[in-house]
């Protein structure tokens, strides 16, 4: 597929920023015929660094709020000014997504890209913790990186290379989100599906030279890749 709009983020001083496999790639796949308006407030959860705020606020004309758990805000906001946007567009928040700090239905939408299956394996996580946060008939798009075919019982070697059993009980396949998913009560499951972007995102990241990136080439090397994949997960928030 074609990057357009990530193509325009690829320096290595922004490529520098990405946490994974190309986050700005993911995410305009994720939000292909999306159906949020500019000028919405939207979450994005688990922004890390916030290079996909800077994509969401640029790019999609949605005012950002990005929240994250392990990043420094401060360091964000000097990011977001760097790259021309205002704190009426855009605005570094440190949270955690299990104890959000928002006023209830604040986002027309919520967006997050390589974070969710951190925080959101727990099926009660919509309707206890995000759900509340957004409007009624807001939308949530999501991508995950996740495996092909779950196969915790019997782990590929390749995939040991770089990464624990523990480590890897991160990733599932499509079946298993959608099951977690479904048992949502606020919101309308609209898509639950394997994505297209995957080598090349995964190349993206293992050209970086940060530890963690050097640490993932041992067992892309060996073929782990085989396995893996990206997963995108849409709803909407119910209207009552
Ligand atoms: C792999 S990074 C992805 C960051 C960013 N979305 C990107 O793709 O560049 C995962 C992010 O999830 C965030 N995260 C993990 N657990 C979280 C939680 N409970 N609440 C909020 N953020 C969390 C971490 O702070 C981290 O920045």
């Amino acid at each position: 597929m074609h990057y357009p709009l990530s193509e325009k983020y690829n320096t290595p001083a922004l490529m520098a920023k990405i946490m994974g496999p190309n986050p700005l790639k993911l995410e305009e796949e994720l939000l292909l015929g999306h159906r949020i308006p500019a000028g919405a407030t939207v979450c994005d959860l688990g922004s890390g660094q916030g290079l996909t705020s800077v994509f969401l606020a640029k790019e999609y004309g949605f005012k950002v709020y990005a929240a994250d758990l392990w990043s420094d805000p401060e360091e964000n906001r000097a990011f977001f000014a760097e790259m021309g946007l205002s704190g009426e567009q855009i605005v570094p928040v440190k949270a955690d997504a299990l104890d959000l700090p928002f006023a209830r239905a604040f986002f027309d939408a919520v967006v997050s890209t390589d974070s969710y299956n951190y925080f959101g394996r727990d099926a009660a996580f919509l309707d206890d913790h995000l759900l509340p946060f957004v409007k009624p008939g807001g939308l949530i798009y999501i991508t995950v990186p996740g495996m092909k075919r779950d196969c915790h019982n019997s782990l590929p070697p390749e995939l040991l290379l770089s990464w624990t059993p523990e480590q890897l009980d991160y990733l599932h396949d499509a079946d298993y989100w959608a099951d977690i998913v479904n048992r949502c009560k606020g919101a309308r499951v609209l898509c639950v599906s394997p994505m297209e972007s995957n080598e090349e995102v995964w190349a993206d990241w293992l050209r970086q030279e940060n530890p963690y990136a050097i640490g993932d080439r041992r067992s892309m090397e060996a073929g782990g890749g085989r396995y893996l994949n990206f997963i995108k997960i849409v709803l909407q928030k119910l209207d009552s």
